[in-house]
C-alpha cells in the first residue's frame, strides 16, 4: 500500500455510484457455474464495521475504540489490513455521529495506505451496506472484517483474497469447534448437534463485489444477519471455507481482552 492517506466522510467526493456493481473492470466477467464472478483486474477493498456499542465489554467507549496494548482495537485491525499486500483500500464504518466519525478519522490518520471513514448504521448489516455503497468502481473484491477481531494474522487476510481471486464468490475463514454444542429450549436440552460438521466462523469474509452487493440488496433489514456470508447463503449461492486462526478471535468480553493482551505480549 503506497497511496497517501485519504479520509472522507462524503462518499460523493471520492467514491463511485452507490450501486456501481457493473464496473469497467467487471463488465465482461459474468458469473460462472458456481455462481462466482471472475476477478483479477480490479482492486481489493476491506469494509470494517466498527459502529457497534460493544456493551458486552462493559460500559465505556464503543468496542472498536477500546484500547488493547495502548491502541484501540480498530487501529490494530486496520494496521494489519493496510499491511496486507493484496489490500488496496480500507473503509471503516464509524459510530454514526459527527463525533464518532471524527474520532475514527483521527485514529486512522497516522496509518499508511488508503483508509476512509463513513458513518455506520443501526445494525452491523446496515453499517456494511453503507460502506459498500461508497466503494470506488474499480474495486471488484470486497472483504468485510470486524474491528473486534483485532489480532487477525495477515495470512488469513491473504488466504481469503486468494480464494476469491481463485474463483470463489464468497469465502469465510473457519475453525473446528472444540466444545460439544447442544440446542436448548430454556434450560432443557433438545438436541446435540454433530460437532464434526460444525465450524466457528471468523472474518475477514471475502466476496466478489457483485455477489456481496446482490446479497445486501436482497437482505431483510428487519432480520439483520450476524455475518455477510449468511446473506449470500440466503441467495442460494455457495460459500467456500478456508482455515481460520485462533488469534482471529472476536474480542467481545473482558476475558477476551485479557487473552488479547497476552497474545500481544507474546508477539512483542
Ligand atoms: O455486536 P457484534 O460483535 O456482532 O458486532 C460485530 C461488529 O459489527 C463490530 O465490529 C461492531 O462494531 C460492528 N457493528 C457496526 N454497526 C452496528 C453494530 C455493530 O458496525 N450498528
Amino acid at each position: 500500500m503506497s497511496r497517501a492517506v485519504s479520509m472522507s466522510t462524503d462518499p460523493a467526493a471520492e467514491a463511485g455510484p452507490a450501486t456501481g456493481t457493473d464496473t469497467g473492470a467487471d463488465a465482461e466477467a459474468g458469473p460462472d457455474a458456481t455462481g462466482s464472478d471472475t476477478t483479477g483486474r480490479g482492486r481489493v477493498a476491506v469494509i470494517v464495521p466498527a459502529a457497534g456499542k460493544g456493551e458486552r465489554l462493559g460500559p465505556g467507549a464503543p468496542k472498536a475504540l477500546r484500547e488493547l496494548g495502548g491502541f484501540p482495537l480498530l487501529v490494530h485491525a486496520v494496521r494489519t489490513l493496510v499491511t496486507a499486500r493484496s489490500v488496496d483500500l480500507v473503509v471503516v464504518a464509524a459510530p454514526p455521529s459527527a463525533e464518532g466519525v471524527a474520532e475514527v478519522q483521527r485514529l486512522l490518520a497516522d496509518l499508511p495506505g488508503d483508509t476512509r471513514v463513513v458513518a455506520g448504521g443501526d445494525t452491523r448489516q446496515e453499517s456494511v451496506a453503507l460502506a459498500l455503497a461508497t466503494l470506488p468502481e474499480d474495486c471488484d473484491v470486497v472483504l468485510v472484517h470486524d474491528a473486534a477481531r483485532a489480532l487477525t494474522p495477515v495470512d488469513v487476510v491473504e488466504a481469503v483474497v486468494a480464494a476469491v481471486r481463485d474463483g470463489a464468490g464468497a469465502v469465510i475463514p473457519v475453525l473446528p469447534v472444540a466444545d460439544t454444542i447442544k440446542a436448548v429450549d430454556a434450560d432443557l436440552v433438545t438436541a446435540t448437534v454433530d460437532r464434526s460438521t460444525l465450524r466457528a466462523v471468523q472474518t475477514p469474509q471475502g466476496f466478489t463485489r457483485d455477489i456481496l452487493t446482490k446479497a445486501h440488496a436482497a437482505a431483510d433489514p428487519t432480520l439483520p444477519a450476524t455475518d455477510d456470508a449468511g446473506l449470500v447463503e440466503a441467495l442460494g449461492l455457495p460459500v467456500r471455507t478456508v482455515p481460520g486462526h485462533a488469534e482471529a478471535f472476536k474480542i467481545t468480553t473482558p476475558f477476551d481482552l485479557v487473552l488479547a493482551e497476552a497474545v500481544l505480549r507474546r508477539r512483542r
